[in-house]
């Protein structure tokens, strides 16, 4: 089977109604993002970064995978699919991808704040202040934070630069590293990106740019995909 790596953004999760993070205007719900994502928010006040995130936990249990999410399910099918997502909701895998990797980290983990190996499954939709790992520290969202390193970065640079095929879908393509992974592939394979909005980045003239929703622009490509299979 040939290898599909698809790199996805807020955007694919918008139609099940999470927000993205910057057609909002940088605001997200009204906090900056700088007030919530960064460690300089969780030293200064742990408590709000801790409801921010349990209002975005909440928020993607109530949601449900769109059509966009079922079909890169679906083309497991036809390809050894990878998704590289920067989303921290679990919407991919509970439409039946089976192969996710979460560059930004996962609202369903928790973490030590001390030991970064300490990671906790999050039943239900609060985090709160008071609960600890192993080690007695509080334990944080295992969410990657602005200014923190991408943990898993390097093993979705490796699957990338063996893609036959690669897809980007519904992701500004401004937040780095993950953007950067669109010049870690082939040269000479197919490479489709599906955004209502196409993002202004060099490495768009090798692309073939669908200005669609995530829903209708990939089941409009669903079929040249499965033919060049
Ligand atoms: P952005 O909010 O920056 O971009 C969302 C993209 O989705 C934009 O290009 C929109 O045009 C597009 N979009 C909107 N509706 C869509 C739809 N129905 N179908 C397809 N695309 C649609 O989100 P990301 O690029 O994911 O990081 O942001 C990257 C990172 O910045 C996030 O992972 C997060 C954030 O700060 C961390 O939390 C570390």
């Amino acid at each position: 089977m040939k290898k599909l790596v698809v790199l996805t953004g807020a955007g694919i999760s918008a139609e099940s109604g999470i927000p993205t993070f910057r057609d909002a205007g940088g605001l997200w719900e009204g906090y900056r993002v700088e007030d919530v994502a960064t460690p300089e928010a969780w030293q200064r006040n742990p408590a709000l970064v801790l409801d921010f995130y349990n209002q975005r936990r909440k928020r993607a249990l109530q949601a449900e995978p769109n059509q966009g999410h079922r079909i890169l399910a679906e083309l497991e099918a036809y390809y050894d699919v990878t998704v590289v997502t920067q989303n921290v909701d679990n919407l991919h895998e509970r439409a039946g991808s089976s192969h996710v990797i979460h560059l930004h980290g996962s609202l369903f983990e928790a973490r030590s704040s001390v030991d970064e190996s300490l990671i906790y499954p999050v039943n239900g939709w609060e985090m709160k202040l008071g609960e600890t790992c192993a080690k007695g520290s509080q334990l944080r969202p295992n969410i990657v934070w602005f200014g923190e390193p991408v943990p898993r970065m390097e093993e979705a640079i490796a699957y990338a630069a063996k893609a036959d095929v690669f897809l980007v879908v519904g992701t500004s393509l401004v937040v780095y590293p993950a953007a950067s992974l669109l010049y870690y592939t082939r040269h000479n394979i197919p490479r489709f990106l599906i955004d209502p909005n196409i993002p202004d980045t060099p490495a768009m003239p090798h692309f073939t740019c669908i200005a669609d929703k995530a829903s209708s622009g990939l089941a409009r490509i669903k079929p040249r995909l499965i033919e060049i299979a």
